[in-house]
């Protein structure tokens, strides 16, 4: 007789801060950052603060031994493929990697939701990077477990925005008060629609340097505006880096451009320089989440305000945080 096998989401109601704050996202998808409160945030990060003591204390521990995490990239991928992938093993459990879909059934013309409903089957949680927009909700949809938005196309990257955050608190000690500019691909980059959104939380100044064609969308500038937060657009960097505490740098996203001359239009529009940072603050950072592309000069890296490998590090912690709470080990 067939043994019917309830499923283990979508029944757990969100539990409030308080008493029950173990179980907070358990069986929760992370798909925006529109879904978290300061509350939220608090809570990652003093779990990421506590993954962090045990990674420097004893590596790899047993919380998530025995679950399983699919890890499934259908972009390309170094950095948020490989720290899912080192947060779980850090954390005992193991990793199905699906980051080659062309040599998966996917290249045979399956949809995202069969490939969803099949993975599950194997694994507790999947991590999902896709091209299309809305792809981890539509993802989220079918799947009876946890879906965590990797990156959809150019809509969001909220684990990337939750890191960036986090940098951001453990190197200027807070984040109200702070003025924060993003420079670049403002039109494509996910990150920064991610993070300027997580910022509303927040009481800072948000400044944008961007060519025109690479203006942040106007969407997420009635957003912000709702929220009333300070915002500023520039096209060049020299007048606003003066009062910045936080650069955030950006790749041009290449594979966004639709034809290869608009992309040669707005290759290589900003370069931070050790010359340019003089006119930084001493105690300013400078932010990526990487891959750079030339965006940032390498003789920067060793300036002590070149945030970005750290940055990197912070991300495992909060990746662990996340991993642990939404299968309900935090
Ligand atoms: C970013 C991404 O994929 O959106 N990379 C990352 O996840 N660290 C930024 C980028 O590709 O430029």
């Amino acid at each position: 007789m067939a043994t019917h096998i309830p499923p283990i989401r979508k029944q757990n109601p969100y539990l409030p801060f308080g008493d029950q704050k173990g179980t907070r996202f358990y069986g929760q998808d992370i798909l925006s950052v529109k879904q978290f409160n300061r509350d939220d945030l608090e809570y990652i990060f003093g779990v990421a603060h506590e993954m962090a003591g045990m990674v420097r204390r004893i590596g790899t521990f047993d919380l998530l031994k025995g679950k399983i995490l699919a890890n499934l990239f259908y972009e390309p991928s170094t950095r948020t493929s490989a720290s899912f992938t080192a947060a779980m093993e850090r954390l005992g459990g193991s990793v199905i990697p699906i980051n080659e879909v062309r040599y998966s059934s996917v290249s045979k013309g399956e949809s995202l939701p069969d490939t969803i409903r099949t993975l599950e089957a194997y694994a507790d949680v999947i991590v999902l990077r896709h091209p299309e927009v809305g792809s981890a909700a539509m993802a989220a949809k079918y799947a009876r477990k946890p879906i965590i938005n990797a990156g959809d196309g150019i809509g969001e990257h909220p684990t990337q925005a939750l890191l960036d955050l986090f940098t951001i608190q453990e190197e200027m000690g807070h984040i109200d008060g702070l003025t924060i500019t993003m420079l670049g691909d403002l039109r494509n980059g996910r990150t920064v629609h991610s993070l300027s959104r997580l910022l509303t939380l927040f009481d800072v100044c948000i400044n944008y340097v961007s060519p025109d064609i690479l203006r942040m969308p106007a969407e997420i500038i009635g957003e912000i505006n709702d929220k009333n937060i300070p915002q500023k657009e520039f096209s060049d960097l020299e007048t606003i880096l003066p009062e910045s505490d936080v650069l955030y740098v950006t790749r041009v996203q290449k594979e966004r451009f639709a034809t290869p001359e608009e992309y040669e239009s707005v290759k290589g529009c900003y370069v931070i320089t050790r010359e340019i940072m003089q006119k930084a603050k001493e105690e300013m950072i400078v932010m990526h989440p990487l891959p750079r592309v030339g965006e940032i000069e390498m003789e920067l890296d060793d300036d002590p305000r070149a945030a970005y490998f750290r940055q990197v590090e912070y991300g495992l912690y909060v990746r662990m945080a996340l991993l642990a709470s939404v299968l309900g080990k935090a």
